[in-house]
């Protein structure tokens, strides 16, 4: 039996975590829709046409080791603004969204484009400085030594560009539970996105 359950937010709201955790625990396939833009934004700065490059997107793109730095993140921001780039990626995630067993997608439209029909939406979100804070804290981890202002730039940066896009920008379905996780801790904020969920099942 099919059922999508659509994860939308702005970034570092802790959607990744949420959907991994979401979907260990309905048994659920997931797919981080923001690895296919990411993926098309490197080869872009590659020096590939983002369009050529997002048609002939493959699994193997996804596995390139530099998709989670901050450099793909604003390149992903940038070419998710081009609509035939959003086009080619489509298919690929309505499939996987009605795939037999149940599926979490998490993203910027999946609630509001990709899966309007999803039986359960979430928007997961938390205050600028917060999702910096985290961020901030998930690179240095990795070991970037990006200070905490220019991760606060480059989350502001982001969040004004994937909200004022003419095509499918970040909002809230009207019809999404929105969970705002500035106060919250992982495991509150993972027990908040069950319980929303089991509601709907
Ligand atoms: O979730 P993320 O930080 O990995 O996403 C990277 C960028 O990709 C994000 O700034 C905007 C874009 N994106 C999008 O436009 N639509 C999605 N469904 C997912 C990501």
């Amino acid at each position: 039996m099919a059922f999508t359950i659509a994860i939308d937010g702005p970034a570092a709201a802790g959607k990744g975590t949420i959907s991994r955790a979401v979907a260990a625990h309905f048994g659920f396939a997931h797919l981080d829709t923001g690895l296919l833009y990411r993926a098309v934004g490197v080869q872009m700065l590659d020096g590939t046409d983002p369009i050529a490059a997002a048609t002939a997107l493959t699994p193997h793109d996804l596995e390139r080791a530099d998709l989670r730095g901050a450099a793909a993140g604003q390149a992903a921001s940038k070419v998710a603004t081009i609509p035939e780039v959003r086009a080619a990626l489509l298919d690929y995630q309505r499939a996987f969204a009605r795939r037999a067993g149940g599926a979490v997608l998490d993203g910027r439209d999946i609630g509001t484009v990709i899966c309007p029909e999803a039986e359960a939406k979430l928007f997961v979100t938390a205050s600028p400085e917060v999702r910096a804070h985290r961020r901030h804290a998930e690179l240095r981890a990795a070991g970037s030594d990006m200070s905490y202002d220019d991760v606060l730039r480059d989350v502001l940066d982001r969040d004004a560009r994937d909200r004022d896009r003419s095509t499918a920008p970040l909002k809230p379905a009207e019809d999404a539970v929105l969970i705002d996780t500035s106060t919250m801790d992982i495991a509150a904020a993972i027990a908040a996105a069950i319980a929303a969920i089991a509601a709907r099942r």
